[in-house]
């Protein structure tokens, strides 16, 4: 069982959460990820790893409610256990002083690439963030941003951010604008990394993506994370999540992910039905 020491709402349907978990604090790289099962019977749930601290001995992740699972976690309060969280998964993010490094970050990927722009600027980078969001109400840690960021900027649809419309135009605009840029790193939803790798593409700028597909045991055992990459089989919870997204085969992961649709949809029924709060 872990502790969860924080649970919080920070825009609509994104929600932070913060548990115990020292020995994973104590090995957290950027890039990474932990399973987490919000109850005894439920799914395990790959979150990327937000933050953590390792004196305290805490990880943070922040997610998006789409199905059961995650509004199961919403629902947990400060106090509450979980009974599994394991990690960290995944191979690290490349952290290396590569130049300018345009990041997109949108939805929980916000959250997600907060570690590596620490990080690269860290090692020197100049650091540009470039976050993605419907409206301004779905921002959230600008302040983060700004505090390891050479510049932050904002592509929404509400026009309240200086709004230039979807991510590949103001990613083209900014790769421009900053050239040389020595890659291009995306996190959050399938669509944003697909979009941005496909901008990226004749621009020639290399271009990383953390992909997200279903996982089952995340240690490589199962095969529920097979993609194809580099024009091989990878499974992105041992080779990955980290891939050059424009060596992604993207018909194929927007398949996959679609694969236990209907019963997602009829468990998130039953959930609603017969056993939230
Ligand atoms: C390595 C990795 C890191 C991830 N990091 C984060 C994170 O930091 N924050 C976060 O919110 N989510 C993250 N995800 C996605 C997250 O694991 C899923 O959203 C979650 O498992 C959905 O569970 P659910 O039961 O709530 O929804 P489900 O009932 O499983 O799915 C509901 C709907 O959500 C969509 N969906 C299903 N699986 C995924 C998926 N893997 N990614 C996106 N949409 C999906 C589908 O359209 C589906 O119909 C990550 C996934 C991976 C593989
Ligand atoms: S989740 Fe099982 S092999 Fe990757």
């Amino acid at each position: 069982m872990a502790k969860i020491l924080e649970r919080k709402r920070l825009a609509p349907n994104i929600h932070l959460i913060e548990v115990l978990a020292p020995e994973i604090a104590r090995k957290s790289r950027p890039g990474q990820f932990v399973i987490v099962m919000p109850d005894e019977k439920g799914e395990r749930v790959p979150l990327s790893i937000a933050d953590w601290d390792a004196d305290k001995g805490s990880v943070t992740s922040v997610f998006l409610v789409v199905g059961t699972s995650t509004r199961k976690l919403a629902v947990l309060e400060a106090g509450d256990e979980v009974p599994v969280i394991v990690g960290p998964l995944g191979r690290p993010s490349e952290i290396a002083p590569f130049g300018t490094v345009v990041l997109v970050a949108g939805c929980f990927g916000i959250g997600a690439l907060y570690p590596a722009a620490r990080a690269l600027k860290a090692a020197g980078n100049r650091v540009v963030a470039l976050i993605d969001a419907k409206s301004e109400d779905l921002v959230y840690w600008k302040e983060r941003y700004r505090a390891v960021c050479d510049k932050v900027l904002f592509s929404s649809r509400d026009q309240a951010l200086g709004s230039r419309g979807f991510v590949p135009r103001p990613l083209e605009e900014t790769v421009a604008a900053e050239a040389p840029v020595a890659r291009v790193i995306a996190v959050g939803c399938t669509y944003l990394m697909y979009a941005s790798a496909l901008a990226t593409k004749p621009l020639g700028v290399k271009t990383i993506v953390s992909l997200n597909p279903i996982m089952v045991d995340g240690t490589g055992m199962c095969g529920a994370c097979r993609c194809t990459a580099e024009g091989r089989t990878k499974f992105a919870c041992v080779d990955g999540p980290d891939f050059d997204g424009h060596q992604v085969d993207w018909d194929e992961l927007f398949m996959r992910r679609k694969s236990y649709f209907d019963d997602e949809i009829r468990s998130l029924c039953r959930y609603e039905e017969t056993e939230l709060p």
